[in-house]
């Protein structure tokens, strides 16, 4: 496994590889990222993982600076889960001069996510088309765990044109429920045993869309209220429809149920896609 931090020496690593796959981190890798990577070796003969954390995303009062940055053991993982190529840039290889042009994503960035980090998919969208423009991907590899990012990258690749395939995986996660997360390093034990409360949420929804619950404001505020009475903070709870992530429509089959919300100081988010029956055959 090679590990480069340079622009140019991965443009020549990759250079003659006939398939390249991305998979884009910010480090502190998890069996999510790991998933990822070993899909990725399924789909092309090279593998390259990006290990950036990119300022850009972040806002003024988060996490960047006390973000967790474990590098060498993340190598080890990549080593093992059989990553072909780390690009480790840093900032000033990104960013040699200040990046003042920047992806403008969809009107979607602005909703959920977007709504309480603002600026945040801007970011994003500028460090991946940045990664994409370096390493030249055929295909780049995305959790469903950011179900919102994977939307707006699959939308910018496609409306800018960008010669990749982009796969969404599914959502990796403990035996208790919970999504992986780097961010699960922030949480207490005991807000590490609350946490599973985000997902049997989102489940609960889910399970009552498709037994034909259709007031989905009312389960939406339900949603919210479970989460309010057991001291989380909600940023959002709310369904919509899965390919577009409009609010969901009675007529819509394919559904996705996503939330956000703090416990203590750690913010945690997750979604859940599914499918319902028509009302027929309910
Ligand atoms: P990061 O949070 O490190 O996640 C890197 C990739 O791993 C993302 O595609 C994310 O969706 C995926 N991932 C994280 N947890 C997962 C889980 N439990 N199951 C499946 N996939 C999971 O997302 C970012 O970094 C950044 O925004 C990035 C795209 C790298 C741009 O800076």
């Amino acid at each position: 496994m090679d590990i480069l931090t340079g622009i140019d020496s991965v443009r020549a690593r990759l250079r003659a590889e006939p398939a390249v796959a991305l998979v884009p981190t910010m480090g502190n890798l998890h069996e999510g990222h790991l998933t990822l990577v070993r899909r990725a070796k399924q789909l092309a003969g090279c593998v390259a993982v990006s290990i950036f954390v990119n300022r850009l995303q972040f806002g003024a009062n988060e996490d960047f600076g006390r973000y967790p940055r474990t590098f060498a053991a993340d190598c080890d993982k990549l080593r093992e889960a059989g990553a072909d190529v780390v690009f480790a840039p840093d900032e000033t290889e990104l960013y040699p001069v200040p990046q003042q042009v920047l992806v403008e994503p969809p009107p979607i960035a602005d909703e959920l996510c977007g709504a309480f980090r603002p600026g945040h998919f801007k970011g994003m969208a500028t460090v991946v088309l940045k990664l994409f423009n370096i390493v030249r991907p055929h295909v780049a590899l995305f959790g469903k765990k950011d179900y919102q990012q994977l939307c707006i990258i699959r939308a910018m690749a496609e409306q800018l044109n960008v010669p990749v395939t982009v796969v969404g995986v599914d959502t990796v996660r403990g035996a208790d429920g919970l999504a992986l997360s780097s961010r699960n390093g922030y949480l207490t034990p005991e807000e590490r045993q609350r946490a599973t409360l985000l997902y049997r949420v989102l489940t609960g929804i889910r399970d009552a869309v498709q037994g034909g619950n259709r007031d989905f404001s009312a389960l939406e505020q339900q949603g919210e209220k479970i989460l309010d009475r057991e001291g989380w903070r909600v940023d959002y709870v709310a369904l919509r429809a899965a390919a577009t992530l409009d609010p969901a429509g009675p007529e819509d089959r394919e559904w996705v149920v996503l939330a956000a919300a703090w416990l203590g100081n750690t913010r945690l988010i997750d979604n859940i896609e599914f499918v319902s029956k028509p009302d027929s055959l309910l």
